[in-house]
């Protein structure tokens, strides 16, 4: 089997990004600030899709699941429990030559990559963000920004066991910005300091915690594919003993092959008690639950799928990116699924000419009712084309001089470049029925084949 290899190369997909409004260096007119970086007006859309995609998957299409928001600022206690306090650190060596920093578990030799200098002893770095509530700074105002959403959802266990009289085996999920003072930084979104997880805490009875570990493993690769990524570029990896964080009993990785090769994108793991035991030791409160069939107290155990926000839009970036011909020139173009589009539709009059704007406006005020649309008139209609093929939007509506005699409007689909006309009356159930996937040339009443076949 011949190994598989990523298709674009990383500069030119941050190129891209960049160009066409996905993603900019945060505060780049100062010069940027390092592993941080800002969505752009599509990069926010694409974004927003991706989180509503896996909350609907997670909690609207699930009896199982339910939702919370806690604050980013937690009791500092919750990180002395947790253990990030303590062990949440990478070892890091600097070059006595050129003064460079390195994460020495990642160095292959002893000398410094970069000039070959002498390194110094490895010493332990924390990785959590420090600050202070209140006026005062010092050592009992220290808060941390929270490096991972988990937390909220552990130590609110109680409060949603009892207010929503959920019964295991049930979960809580969450969505939201977490920061790490990463040491090794780089790859564009992979590693940033700030950014944004989709944390699921699924609480299970021990003893079932097996079952549905390999039940989210498989849950959560087939989401990935769902949102239109190629099987051949997603892998599971579990980790080996050494590898296990200290809370895990089991992990698996679903790596994705980035440009800079194989790499995780989510993490599975099964944290068996350690979470509830811990916050229940050091807040003093009882955070068991009653088992009605046993009728015991048992503490449950943890089955946690946590995902990237900024590593699944790299992914479905990477993943969507191609080159090729179309009508004899060459295109960028971006294969992304309709659901994470960020324009789904754009319309083109087909010229600037008045006679033609109104009913163009028209057809455009009618569609962003319901979507993200783009309404662009400058430049020829190719060109037009290939920007919108350029920054992923699936179909083209085209408004021309016959379409103001028939009252019919062209649908172009972005990959096949296949047209079909069809009546404006009934566009928008035409346009639904496209972006859920039925094929173009399944044609509505009055619509005929235009182009391609
Ligand atoms: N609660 C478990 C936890 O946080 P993790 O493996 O450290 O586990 C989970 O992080 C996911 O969060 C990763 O798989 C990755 O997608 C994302 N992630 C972690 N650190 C990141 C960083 N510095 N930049 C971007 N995404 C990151």
């Amino acid at each position: 089997m011949t190994e598989a290899k990523p298709k674009v190369d990383m500069e030119k997909l941050v190129s891209l990004c960049r160009r066409r409004g996905f993603i900019f260096p945060s505060s780049e007119i100062y010069g940027g600030l390092s592993s941080c970086w800002d969505y752009g007006p599509l990069g926010v859309e694409l974004k927003r899709n991706i989180k509503q995609a896996w909350w609907r998957a997670v909690v609207q299409q699930r009896d199982d699941m339910v939702g919370i928001d806690a604050s980013i600022l937690m009791h500092p206690q919750v990180w002395q429990a947790s253990g990030h306090v303590e062990g949440f650190s990478d070892p890091l060596v600097d070059c006595k030559n050129c003064h460079k920093r390195w994460r020495s578990d990642e160095l292959e030799g002893d000398k410094c990559p970069e000039c070959g200098g002498e390194l110094t002893e490895p010493r332990l770095f924390n990785l959590m963000f420090k600050t202070f509530v209140g006026p005062v700074e010092d050592e009992a105002s220290v808060v941390y920004l929270r490096p991972e959403t988990a937390q909220g959802m552990f130590v609110n266990f109680e409060n949603v066991l009892n207010t929503t009289r959920k019964r295991l085996p049930f979960g809580i999920a969450q969505i939201g910005k977490s920061f790490r003072n990463e040491v090794t930084t780089g790859n564009f979104i992979f590693r940033c300091r700030e950014f944004e997880q989709m944390e699921i805490e699924f609480f299970v009875k021990p003893g079932t915690d097996k079952q549905w570990f390999d039940y989210w493993v498989e849950e959560r690769l087939n989401w990935y594919v769902s949102l239109g990524i190629k099987k051949e570029n997603l892998k599971l990896r579990q980790h080996d003993k050494e590898e296990l964080a200290h809370y895990a009993r089991d992990c698996y990785d679903i790596d994705y092959l980035y440009p800079m090769g194989w790499a995780e994108m989510e993490g599975i793991a099964n944290r068996g008690d350690f979470d509830l035991v811990q916050h229940a030791k050091s807040s003093g409160k009882n955070l068991n639950y009653y088992d009605e069939e046993s009728k015991e107290h048992i503490v449950p155990y943890i089955i946690e799928p946590s995902a990237g926000v900024d590593r699944t839009a790299l992914a479905v970036l990477c993943d969507a990116y191609d080159e090729d011909v179309a009508d004899g020139e060459a295109r960028v173009l971006l294969h992304l699924h309709p659901s994470i589009a960020p324009i789904k539709v754009a319309v083109l009059p087909l010229s600037r000419k008045e006679t033609l704007t109104p009913l163009a406006k028209e057809v455009y005020a009618e569609l962003r009712q319901q979507w993200m649309i783009s309404y662009d008139e400058a430049q020829s209609i190719g060109r037009r084309y290939r920007r919108q093929d350029e920054i992923g939007t699936p179909f083209c509506v085209t408004v021309d001089f016959e379409s103001l005699e028939d009252k019919q409007v062209t649908i172009r689909e972005r990959d096949s470049l296949r047209q079909i006309r069809v009546p404006i009356e009934g566009l928008k159930a035409t346009l639904q029925a496209k972006l859920d996937g039925e094929d173009l040339f399944v044609l509505p009443d009055g619509g005929k084949i235009w182009k391609g076949g």
